[in-house]
């Protein structure tokens, strides 16, 4: 049984960034430049994260998702799936992907335990998705998301955040596939994390929050259909095209915040026990571990994080989290 925090919501879900480093320099993720990439010895190796998630399991944590920057550029990452896979309690193993290298890598993650993927997917169009991306091709991810779908890694979620100016007069088209496609596409609203450059003072004016959206689908595609919660059970809300494959989710951290159930908690790929995405509030979980702490230990540092996991975010006070960009902590 997953314990429960301070305000009553069961701790259930492990959110774990294997590496800061991504192939993709996303306009609203970083500067077209990059980031400084932390020292490799900075970041927790397999062996350390493997306790992690032992002592989690433990504490009753039974989703664990791998993110980034992007998981599949950190070498050997199917063994860390392998031996993660093998944990007592796991039992729903999900990466969260930008797509490029699924093409190489969807069977053996199958192979080694994974059981789904979340592909981060902003645009349908070619030209634009050099330009947020700066150096991807969307073919490749078509590659990545048609790998992933024979190896099984189903469902396949798409995740697309929706940005004035940006991308959103996209959110139509994205629903159309969902008629044909059995994907389950979410559009996120943006949060000032990691919001760089040019974007980052003005970043609320390039939200576009989920009545917006949902209001250009049903314009162009008729009424969406509330539809059942898909595995995982994160906070979006889910509804459906009249006779579609897939379905059409909202994930309203700006709009509507969903504190009051969440239900996770984050390690960044410098192995701090980061408690709420927003929030800069942390754990130094590589010191203890450098020092030899083992799992026992860990779940003691876990179990003070729990109870200390703060209520919710505070955007609307205008405070925000300064310490990280997204990358380091993988959404
Ligand atoms: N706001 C909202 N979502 C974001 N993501 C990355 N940066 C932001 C942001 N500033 C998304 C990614 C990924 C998910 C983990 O978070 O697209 O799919
Ligand atoms: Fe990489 Fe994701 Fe950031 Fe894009 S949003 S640069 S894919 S970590």
């Amino acid at each position: 049984m997953a314990h429960l925090d301070a305000y009553n919501r069961p701790i259930s879900y492990l959110r774990i960034s294997v590496t800061d480093r991504c192939n993709l320099r996303c306009v609203y993720c970083m500067p077209p430049e990059g980031v400084p990439w932390r020292p490799h010895d900075q970041i927790l190796s397999y062996e350390e994260i493997e306790p992690v998630v032992r002592a989690a399991a433990e504490l009753g944590v039974s989703k664990v998702r791998l993110t980034g920057g992007e998981p599949l550029v950190r070498p050997g990452i199917v063994d860390l799936v392998r031996m993660l896979a093998g944990v007592p309690g796991v039992d729903d193993l999900a990466m969260t992907t930008n797509g490029i290298l699924l093409g190489r890598y969807a069977a053996d993650l199958a192979a080694a335990g994974l059981q789904r993927v979340n592909v981060s997917l902003d645009t349908l169009r070619p030209e634009r998705f050099r330009r947020i991306t700066a150096r991807g091709e969307l073919s490749e991810v078509w590659a990545g998301i048609e790998a992933a779908r024979r190896a099984g890694l189903a469902p396949i979620k798409i995740n697309t955040v929706v940005i004035r100016g940006l991308n959103d007069d996209e959110p139509v088209d994205f629903a159309r596939r969902t008629l044909t496609e059995s994907w389950h596409v979410r559009f996120i609203e943006l949060m000032p994390l990691g919001v760089m450059g040019p974007m980052d003072d003005e970043w609320h004016d390039r939200v576009v929050t989920a009545p917006v959206i949902r209001a250009q689908i049903e314009a162009t595609l008729g009424a969406l259909e509330p539809a059942k919660a898909s595995v995982g059970g994160g906070p979006a809300r889910y509804y459906r095209l009249p006779g579609a494959m897939g379905t059409v989710g909202f994930i309203t951290p700006i709009s509507e915040h969903f504190c009051y159930q969440c239900n996770r908690l984050r390690l960044t790929a410098d192995g701090q026990l980061r408690l709420c995405l927003l929030s800069d509030v942390e754990i130094d979980l590589r010191t203890s571990l450098r020092q030899g702490a083992g799992v026992a230990e860990v779940k003691a540092l876990l179990l003070e994080g729990i109870q200390g996991k703060p209520m919710q975010h505070h955007l609307s006070d205008r405070q925000r989290p300064e310490k990280r960009v997204m990358s380091e902590i993988g959404g």
